[in-house]
């Protein structure tokens, strides 16, 4: 039998409570479900500095960004779930974006991005779910040229939406969450056959 698709998964946010952290279990769990493998990381556990040139150039990529690029290049497939700010992406995940792609000991920048296959999900109390953030976030990933697959899923009125055992209570968004990342599992095995 082939390997599985490996999926890097993970929230951008980093608030304990956070409502897409809460998307992020749901999404890793329906990964495993479906075929897949998920790596579920918090990027609460690769902090790092604003960026910014004379920083870099002084200490070079700091220790926990080259930490998250490693994770990068280990899989083949993202699945991000990120809040939108203002109508963006927040600033934590823009960071570390910005890090990553960065060339790094001879290597390119875009390594870490390059062909890789990515879904987007997003969480927010609000009534559009955080869609606008994935449009900015969807341009900034296909411009370091990962595919980011059409397929993505805005959870609105998040707060509202999970049970206290942190599962989904609408079969709706559950359904909406497995189509998604079926559809990136079968995108990466396909890609990477
Ligand atoms: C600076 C800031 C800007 C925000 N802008 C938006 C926005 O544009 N659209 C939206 O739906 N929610 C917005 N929110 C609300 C977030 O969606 C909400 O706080 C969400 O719970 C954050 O994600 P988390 O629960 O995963 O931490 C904003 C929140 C902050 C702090």
């Amino acid at each position: 039998m082939a390997t599985k698709p490996r999926i890097l998964v993970f929230a951008g946010s980093a608030r304990e409570a956070s409502l897409n952290k809460k998307l992020a279990r749901v999404a890793a769990k329906a990964v495993d479900e479906n075929g897949g493998a998920a790596t579920l990381i918090d990027l609460r556990d690769f902090p790092m500095p604003i960026y910014e040139g004379d920083l870099e150039e002084r200490e070079g990529m700091p220790e926990r960004a080259r930490a998250l690029r490693d994770l990068f290049l280990a899989h083949p497939a993202f699945l991000i779930v990120s809040p939108e700010n203002n109508g963006s992406i927040p600033s934590l995940l823009k960071n570390c974006i910005d890090w990553l792609s960065r060339d790094v000991d001879g290597h390119n920048g875009l390594e870490p991005y390059r062909g890789k296959v990515v879904a987007l999900m997003s969480a927010s109390p609000g009534g559009f779910g955080g869609v606008l953030g994935l449009v900015h976030l969807r341009l900034s990933l296909t411009k370091l040229l990962a595919h980011v697959i059409p397929e993505q899923f805005p959870l609105p009125k998040a707060d509202e939406a999970f049970a206290s055992d942190g599962s989904l209570l609408q079969g709706a968004h559950l359904k909406s969450v497995q189509t998604v990342v079926r559809r990136l599992i079968e995108t990466t095995a396909r890609l990477t056959a």
